[in-house]
């Protein structure tokens, strides 16, 4: 009969050979259960170390320990084994062509409105304008009334706008609003601003009218500011934006916050071949209102009329950016069709 330590060390033998013919996880788990598991065999052999006579237990219990050891250690190179079979497969499979190209990240990029606003924003902070802020939703008074356009008073038609269930709390039409928070926020001292940002318009959609567009405006308040200063910022920036040779046209026109008010345009290149469509044939194309600021919109702000002037601006950046790239629907902007939005 054989003795403890042969039943041992067959134990020992069988096991690494079923091992040996284990070749994937599976079979390699149900061998650890039957074996190395709380229930396998040589738990049982361990068991067996209480049965046996004094002086076989010393030799038993050392071999029983050599045997989980080689089986343990047995084990795990034989799930590396495994482990290494299965990536070579892997990587061997037909069908990987590694020549085919990767998938790379796709780079966002910035809205072409934001690529405008923020080239007309540097170009003012060169001629040492700041930037202000300032909010979309508006009270009726900073829309309208503070720029001096009273309840009923009939340019209020020209910026219908949208209304919030609150009464008197609406969405901008402008940024002009602005002119009065910068001015209350400057308190009384001297104001070189430009303020970009969303305006909403109750309009009817067309391919030149959007509901909702940026505006930027620009607002300077100080002792012995002229027109003359206006003329000479407003051609000095357009310069900038559409090139050296640009002439700047003036005509006179009419908002309620401004006296005298203008409008600006600039004349577009004689070689451009959308020329006689962009100018309908004129060769001029407005690209901003303008004027000197209304005494009472002054006072408003909380500066005296008597001792300070002003001048201010308004002017539609994505307008500005049909023009440059010969876009011509403004719907375009909000719709977020890539086919367009790619382009830039
Ligand atoms: N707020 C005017 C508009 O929306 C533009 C403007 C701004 C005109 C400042 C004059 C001075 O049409």
């Amino acid at each position: 009969m054989a003795t403890a330590l042969e039943e041992l060390r067959e134990l020992e033998a069988r096991a690494l050979a079923e091992l040996a013919a284990c070749t994937d996880e599976g079979a390699l788990r149900a061998w650890h259960g039957r074996y190395l598991g709380d229930k396998g065999q040589l738990k049982a052999a361990l068991a067996k170390l209480g049965t046996l006579a004094k002086e076989e237990k010393p030799a038993y219990g050392a071999e029983a320990n050599r045997v989980k050891g080689s089986l343990s250690a047995a084990y795990e190179s034989a799930w590396e084994a495994v482990r290494e079979r299965a990536l070579t497969a892997e990587l061997e499979q037909p069908g990987i062509d590694v020549t085919l190209p990767g998938r790379t990240w796709r780079r966002g990029r910035l809205h072409p409105a934001t690529t405008i606003l923020r080239r007309i924003c540097r170009i003012f902070a060169e001629m040492g304008f700041q930037v202000y802020r300032s909010r979309e939703v508006e009270t009726e008074a900073y829309n309208f009334d503070y720029l001096n356009m009273p309840a009923h008073h009939p340019a209020r038609d020209m910026w219908d706008t949208f209304f919030t269930t609150t009464p008197g709390v609406l969405l901008r039409t402008h940024t002009s609003p602005g002119q009065i928070h910068v001015m209350r926020a400057a308190g009384g001292r001297p104001i070189r601003a430009i303020l970009p940002g969303m305006c909403y318009r109750n309009e009817a959609i067309s391919p030149r009218s959007e509901i909702q567009f940026y505006q930027i405006e620009g607002l300077v308040v100080g002792e012995g500011v002229t027109f003359a200063d206006l003329k000479g910022t407003i051609t000095s920036f357009a310069r900038r934006l559409f090139g050296p040779q640009r002439q700047v046209r003036i005509r006179g026109s009419y908002f309620p916050f401004t006296e005298p008010s203008i409008e600006v345009d600039i004349d577009w290149p004689a070689d451009d071949p959308n020329r006689e469509r962009l100018t309908k044939g004129t060769g001029w194309l407005e690209i901003m209102g303008a004027g000197m600021v209304h005494p009472k919109v002054l006072e408003a702000g909380g500066y005296d009329p008597r001792r300070v002037t002003g001048f201010a601006f308004g002017m539609g950046p994505q307008r500005m950016l049909m023009l440059l790239h010969a876009i011509d629907d403004i719907r375009l902007f909000w719709q977020n069709d890539l086919r367009f939005l790619q382009q830039f």
